[in-house]
């Protein structure tokens, strides 16, 4: 995808600074502010932008503030050791990131940048079909573990081939997002003409026919789809994907318990509890809220990974201490690639997992699964 002439923060990359994180950022919400100064304000509003009046989106953050913490004590955390395993994978911690489109709106190196810098984190990194890079490019931007997220197409050909293509280029699994038939009510995007898919130019989906056919004059009632997003998706394509992919497929964007068992029936090789940023039914529930029963109902059967609102190393611990193996950063990443670039991206993991660290040791807690139930006050 071409950068947009008309914005801004494209044109004005070669004086914005590079590669370096200034030294009085010290976490994800002072680099958040940076990044907003340093995009336009139509790329802005489409990163920072929840859906209609972003209820959900004030209630991702403050979900998981809200949870309190009962930390033990007079435990030996001489040794904190934030590794996990996930999917049969070694982790050097529980921090994924989520996959969001169009890197190169952030940064003209886009998904290679993304994927350099958290493969420098050890961090596993979810590409997007609407990625701006072509997805040979990214099984060869960095060594990293890397999971591809597939928005699939009416067009089931073509997405067989797709998954075909990233599996051959090493993806390791295949991220299922359930959760968007269509767009949200997107009202920053329509203020400011903003960055809805409809503008991009996915290399992915270079050719694939509309996955929508909108009549010759809609309504504005009959506008609420979207070429790239098949709203025709149901439990039957789910269970095609998993009998046609030879690597793990997991399901993003569910809070639901009785989905979450159907995920499991289904095949599922994991969840991902998510409501995609809040970007697209305002009012739903947030993650932290949704994730215990989805637990409770999996019953360990598949691991369960979660977003939204997740900005501080507490939040992690907080999401593991309910039942989470994983968790995934969407925006935050978003905000290191617009400040440095691959750098950027390893600073913001890099940052989270020194957090989460000193979350682990302050909680008593000296390996991951010592992040128990009862750390949670109640
Ligand atoms: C997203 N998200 C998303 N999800 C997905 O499955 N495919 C995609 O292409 C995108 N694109 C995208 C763009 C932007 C700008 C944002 C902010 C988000 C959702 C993303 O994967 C993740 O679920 C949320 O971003 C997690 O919440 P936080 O960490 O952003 O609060
Ligand atoms: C979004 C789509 C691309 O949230 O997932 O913008």
């Amino acid at each position: 995808m071409e950068p947009r002439p008309d914005d801004p923060a494209i044109d004005a990359q070669g004086d914005r600074p590079t590669s370096s994180i200034p030294d009085d950022v010290v976490c994800l919400g002072d680099l958040e502010q940076l990044a907003k100064e340093m995009l336009s304000e139509r790329t802005w509003n489409y990163v920072a932008g929840g859906a209609a009046d972003e209820v959900s989106l004030g209630w991702n953050d403050s979900a998981w503030r809200e949870l309190r913490l009962a930390p033990r004590v007079l435990v030996d955390v001489s040794a904190v050791d934030t590794s996990t395993q996930l999917l049969g994978r070694g982790l050097a911690h529980p921090i994924l990131v989520a996959p969001t489109a169009a890197h190169r709106q952030y940064h003209p190196e886009g998904e290679a940048a993304t994927r350099r810098g958290a493969a420098a984190a050890d961090a596993l990194a979810v590409m997007s079909t609407l990625g701006s890079s072509p997805v040979a490019e990214l099984g060869t931007a960095a060594d990293g573990p890397w999971w591809f997220q597939l928005y699939v197409q009416a067009d089931r050909d073509f997405t067989a081939q797709l998954i075909a293509d990233v599996v051959a280029a090493g993806a390791e699994a295949l991220v299922l997002t359930v959760d968007t038939p269509l767009l949200g009510a997107r009202d920053r995007d329509r203020r400011t003409g903003g960055h809805t898919v409809d503008g991009l130019q996915p290399p992915a989906l270079a050719g694939v026919p509309p996955s929508v056919a909108l009549p010759p004059n809609p309504r504005p009632f009959e506008r609420i789809y979207n070429p790239h997003l098949d709203p025709g998706l149901t439990w039957e394509t789910l269970e095609w994907m998993v009998d046609l992919s030879p690597v793990p497929v997991l399901a993003k964007g569910v809070l639901r318990s009785d989905d979450a068992q159907r995920c499991v029936d289904a095949g599922v090789g994991g969840i991902v509890v998510s409501n995609h940023g809040a970007r697209n039914l305002d009012t739903v529930v947030p993650t932290a809220q949704a994730l215990p029963a989805v637990v409770h109902a999996v019953d360990g059967a598949v691991p369960i990974v979660v977003d939204g609102g997740i900005r501080r190393g507490t939040d992690i611990a907080k999401a593991l201490i309910l039942g989470a193996a994983a968790v995934m950063l969407g925006r935050p990443v978003i905000w290191g690639l617009t400040v440095a670039g691959a750098d950027g991206v390893q600073w913001v993991l890099d940052t989270s997992w020194s957090e989460f660290a000193m979350a682990m040791g302050l909680l008593g807690a000296a390996q991951v699964d010592e992040l128990t139930p009862d750390l949670i006050w109640r």
